[in-house]
């Protein structure tokens, strides 16, 4: 089969470096992909915005299954083009993918459903949120409504931080129309932990947890990235977490959607926060994590095409569960100097064939390649992931093959995986 996988991140180096090791895939595509996924699919210079040339795309080439990485087309509409025309599409549909890109829709249907989460209130006038935000206690978190590339949440520990994130979102409009509504929500204390279920709408199977690093530097303080790193597993989600996940989180959101006459085939995306009165959802995405995807996925050990496949085509219940290995799984995610602030790309990459191991892949999340020289072309350059029997092995390793990889202005975190081995 011929398969089409739509970004260019480290996520989306991570799901085609799973799928090559497939037999029945045949060829894999990538639109834009980057310098590392040229190297096991053919990158195409399309967009991940340009959702009808990507249809026209796979159509014209025969592709039999589109898989899609980021939220951003999911949200306008790809997955519902591609049904119109019965092409198989891993990710759900512009209804769907509204889970992730409105979060006051999203907190609308946890209400529904009774999926515990913050409690909440929803503005759409900057002067009722500031009436609002002089009576709450705090601290409080403020969401703008829409997509803001993960930068639409402030946790405001005082009310002149927060009548601030108002300022911004809905006044100064830094969002657009992203921030015509907000979400103003309590602040949950407790641990955060990624979780995710591959579902086609009626069955799901539950991935290994991972956690996130989002702060730019170590001991989480600076910025929010992306994520500057990610381990797997947890260590926190216990069997009896798990079935709670399953029960108050999963199974209800999944029966939600459907009463809703939401057909929703994709992954889906709990981040939740591990609270003493058991877990709580802060978002839900409709994707896989990036870099959550680059320690869940080499830990797969059955292969990957059936599980997209099925869950494409609304038959997972005839699909046997997915297996996973007991190792731990580290991902150090190797960054522009400056980013998430602003950076500069184009640095020559060196060091990459010294830094080889057993059990370790260093997935591309933004590189080019430039007169036959590997270079940065984006904020998060490299996710250097390595596996092994435990945590412990595996992080050593990655930062044993981090240590040879330089580029100028090249940082990352020395800490990930920490909180997990000091518990
Ligand atoms: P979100 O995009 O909703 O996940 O928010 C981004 C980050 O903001 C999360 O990963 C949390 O660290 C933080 N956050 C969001 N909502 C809450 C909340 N209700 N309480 C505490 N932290 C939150
Ligand atoms: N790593 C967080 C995300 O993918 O949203």
């Amino acid at each position: 089969m011929r398969v089409l996988v739509v970004g260019g991140g480290g996520r989306e180096h991570a799901l085609i470096w799973k799928l090559a090791g497939s037999g029945e895939v045949e060829k894999i595509f990538c639109a834009p992909g980057n310098a590392g996924i040229a190297s096991l699919a053919e990158c195409v210079p399309i967009g991940v915005d340009e959702i009808t040339r990507l249809r026209d795309f796979a159509r014209e080439q025969g592709v039999g299954l589109t898989v899609v990485g980021p939220e951003a087309p999911l949200v306008e509409g790809i997955a519902d083009l591609f049904r119109e025309e019965n092409m198989l599409i891993f990710g759900p549909g512009s209804s769907g993918a509204r889970l992730e890109g409105s979060k006051v829709w999203a907190k609308c249907v946890m209400e529904k459903y009774g999926i515990p989460s913050a409690p909440f209130a929803v503005f759409n006038n900057a002067r009722a949120a500031g009436d609002y935000l002089d009576k709450v206690a705090y601290p409080v978190v403020v969401k703008a409504d829409g997509l803001a590339a993960g930068k639409g949440v402030v946790v405001a520990d005082n009310q002149s931080a927060a009548h601030e994130a108002v300022q911004e979102i809905m006044v100064k409009k830094v969002f657009g129309r992203a921030g015509a509504q907000i979400v103003v929500e309590e602040c949950l204390q407790g641990e955060e932990i990624s979780l995710f279920a591959v579902t086609d709408g009626n069955t799901f199977f539950m991935l290994p947890s991972a956690q996130d690093h989002k702060a730019a530097n170590e001991g989480d303080r600076g910025p929010n990235t992306g994520g500057m790193g990610a381990y797997s597993p947890t260590g926190i989600l216990t069997l009896e977490l798990l079935e709670q996940a399953k029960r108050n989180i999963f199974t209800p959101v999944i029966q939600g959607l459907r009463e809703e006459g939401i057909d929703y085939r994709g992954v889906l995306y709990a981040g939740c926060m591990l609270t003493a009165e058991g877990l709580k959802v802060l978002e839900f995405n409709a994707r896989f994590g990036d870099p959550e995807a680059q320690v869940i996925l080499p830990r797969l050990s059955s292969p990957l095409l059936p599980l997209l496949l099925h869950a494409a085509q609304g038959n997972l219940a005839a699909l046997e569960p997915p297996r996973w290995s007991a190792e731990a799984a580290v991902c150090v995610v190797m960054a522009s100097g400056g980013y998430p602030g602003k950076y500069e790309t184009g640095k020559v990459i060196h060091g990459l064939k010294e830094a080889q191991a057993e059990k370790a892949v260093v997935f591309h999340a933004g590189t080019a390649r430039r007169d036959n020289m590997l270079v940065s072309n984006g904020g998060r350059v490299l996710g250097i992931t390595a596996w092994d029997t435990d945590l412990k092995e595996a992080q050593k390793k990655a930062y044993l093959l981090a240590e040879k990889i330089r580029f100028e202005g090249a940082y990352y975190r020395r800490d990930i995986g920490r909180r997990a081995l000091s518990r």
